[in-house]
This record gives structure tokens, C-alpha cells and sequence, in this order.
């Protein structure tokens, strides 16, 4: 196991992250008020800029492979480097259509 340093530009917040542990869970555990939701690598609610550093989130199949390169999902994401991340910005895909269901994304209930 290998620890990291993990600083949120612009918020003075820095943790320190193994590369066994989720930014997310970390933050949590820290007290560090990262935005999320599903957990699961979907919705981007956690998502964060890399600023500088390297991440590993195979799982987070919310992104496009370009955003990838650019963007973590805190939820699934661990790292591989000490890192800076801002949690200020979202990948561009976090504006896009719903997939399935309504426009606004709800899907009807069974009666
Ligand atoms: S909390 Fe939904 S993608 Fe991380």
C-alpha cells in the first residue's frame, strides 16, 4: 500500500489517500464536504478536475474516454500519484440527455 497526498485547489483541504481507498471515502471520513450521490460512478456528482497527478477509476464508466484523462470520479477513483484535484469543475457529459425515460429524465412508475 502506498499513501498519497490529495489538495483541493483553491480550498486550503489536503488528505492523505492510499492507493486502496476512494477520494470519496476518504474525504468522508476527513470531514471534507465533496459533492456525491449514486457511489457507484454514474450520476458525476463527485466528479473533480485532475489539476496535476494521476488516477486509477476503472469502474467509472460515467465519463467518456476522454474525460478520463481529465476528470475523477471521487467515488471510484483512487490515487496513483499525489494529486490536485478542483472539486469546482464537471466533465462536459454531466449536461447531457438522459438516456432512457423522460426528458427530464424520470421514468413512469407501473400503475
Ligand atoms: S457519486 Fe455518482 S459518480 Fe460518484
Amino acid at each position: 500500500m502506498t499513501e498519497y497526498t490529495v489538495e483541493f485547489v483553491g480550498t486550503g483541504e489536503e488528505i492523505t489517500v492510499a492507493d486502496t481507498d476512494t477520494i470519496l471515502s476518504r474525504c468522508l471520513e476527513e470531514g471534507i464536504a465533496q459533492e456525491y450521490s449514486c457511489r457507484v460512478g454514474m450520476c458525476l456528482a463527485c466528479s473533480a478536475r485532475i489539476v496535476e497527478g494521476e488516477v486509477t477509476q476503472p469502474a467509472a464508466r460515467g465519463l467518456t474516454d476522454e474525460e478520463r484523462e481529465e476528470y475523477a470520479l471521487t467515488c471510484m477513483a483512487r490515487p496513483a500519484s499525489d494529486l490536485k484535484l478542483d472539486r469546482g469543475e464537471y466533465p462536459p457529459s454531466i449536461e447531457a440527455e438522459p438516456a432512457v425515460g423522460d426528458a427530464d429524465g424520470s421514468v413512469a412508475a407501473d400503475d
